[in-house]
């Protein structure tokens, strides 16, 4: 018996999964999960593994070790079920010049089963979900790299896959067709359980709700976006703008005051306009700060005119989680001449 997929809560396993080529191992033991109804970004730089470990999802090539199951179906022992429940948009959208976009999406329809009726509802339904309609009878040669990447997703969704894996869905495309890309992915995220790559971070931000950093192959973090801003800060930071109340405000007392606020680390002065100035301070890890800040400036005398949480972009998280002394050129001669 084949498992039921609506039984499961998480739609994409991956355990220990390792894959190598030649010289390189591109995936090295990673695990993740991804649950139903998701939308998770797989953000690492370029050579991280993220085409590999999608490749391997949807059975283009196998692993060298480890499992990996969508929809419960294992990618080695049950390819076909996993195929049919996965929609992929490749780095580069495997499209005909010479077909048009609705005989393309009529073929590949067929290709995924699809036949009669129901393959033309299909057709008209994704042309429509995908803002393609207008270019159903153009050639894809002729198409501009928006429509093409858009025809891209028709393409994955066209057999109503419960999962869609869609690898750097944005590259190469302008501001314009960027937000319109990413409008259309999130309004697939409904009916669909979506992993999709990048190596750019506001992708991720405004995207995903969950997220994996890979790197060297590895996984270095797996955490929804909103937790791992917390956890790069290591504690929280918030940014306050202190008045004086008589007129004039000394910027070291301030300083030290805020110093002396139990669980406060780092305080930096980011602005001072005479009488009004602006501070973030930093918490030490896991300590809580707000309460113990406001206090202390009101006791002190003074007004306390906005105390806010300091914003951390997943930048910073980005680069403190992939942060590698690179080997020089030198280095890199050095250790393929010793190899
Ligand atoms: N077919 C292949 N043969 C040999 N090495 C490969 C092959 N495909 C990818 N690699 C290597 O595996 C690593 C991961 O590549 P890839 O999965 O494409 O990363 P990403 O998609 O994150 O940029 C890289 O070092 C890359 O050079
Ligand atoms: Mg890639």
């Amino acid at each position: 018996m084949y498992p039921n997929p609506c039984d499961k809560l998480s739609m994409i396993t991956v355990k220990s999964l390792t894959k190598r080529y030649a010289r390189t191992t591109a995936i090295d033991n990673i695990s993740f999960e991804v649950q139903k109804g998701q939308i998770v970004g797989f953000l690492g730089p370029n050579g991280a593994g993220k085409t590999t470990t999608m490749r391997v999802l949807t059975c283009f090539i196998p692993p060298t070790a480890g499992t990996a199951t969508v929809a419960g179906f294992d990618v080695l022992e049950h390819p076909l079920e996993v195929k049919k429940h996965i929609g992929y948009l490749p780095e580069t959208p495997p499209l005909y010049p010479e077909m048009d976009t609705a005989h393309y999406l009529t073929f590949v329809g067929k290709l995924k089963g699809l036949s009669g009726d129901d393959l033309r509802r299909r057709v008209d339904y994704v042309c429509e979900r995908c803002a393609i309609v207008d270019v159903k009878n153009k050639l894809l040669g002729k198409l501009s790299k928006g429509y093409r990447q858009r025809v891209g997703l028709a393409q994955a969704i066209i057999h109503n896959p419960d999962v869609l894996i869609l690898d750097e869905p944005t590259a190469g495309l302008d501001p314009k067709q960027i937000n319109e890309t990413r409008d259309l992915i999130k309004s697939l995220a409904g009916d669909h359980t979506i992993i999709l790559s990048t190596h750019i971070l506001p992708e991720v931000e405004q995207t995903c709700e969950q997220v994996i950093i890979i790197n060297k192959g590895k996984v270095v973090a797996t955490d929804s976006v909103h937790n791992l801003q917390n956890r790069a800060r290591g504690g929280e930071s918030v940014l306050l703008e202190v008045a004086g109340r008589n007129g004039t405000l000394d910027s070291n007392s301030v300083q030290r005051k805020l110093e002396q606020v139990p669980g406060a680390g780092r305080v930096l002065m980011k602005e001072s306009g005479g009488n009004r100035m602006i501070f973030e301070v930093e918490s030490q890890k896991d300590r809580s700060i707000r309460g113990d800040v406001a206090r202390a400036v009101v006791e002190a005398g003074w007004d306390l005119n906005e105390l806010r949480p300091a914003a951390v972009s997943l930048e910073e998280v980005f680069l403190q989680l992939t942060a590698t002394e690179k080997p020089t050129a030198v280095e890199e001669v050095l250790a393929k001449g010793a190899e």
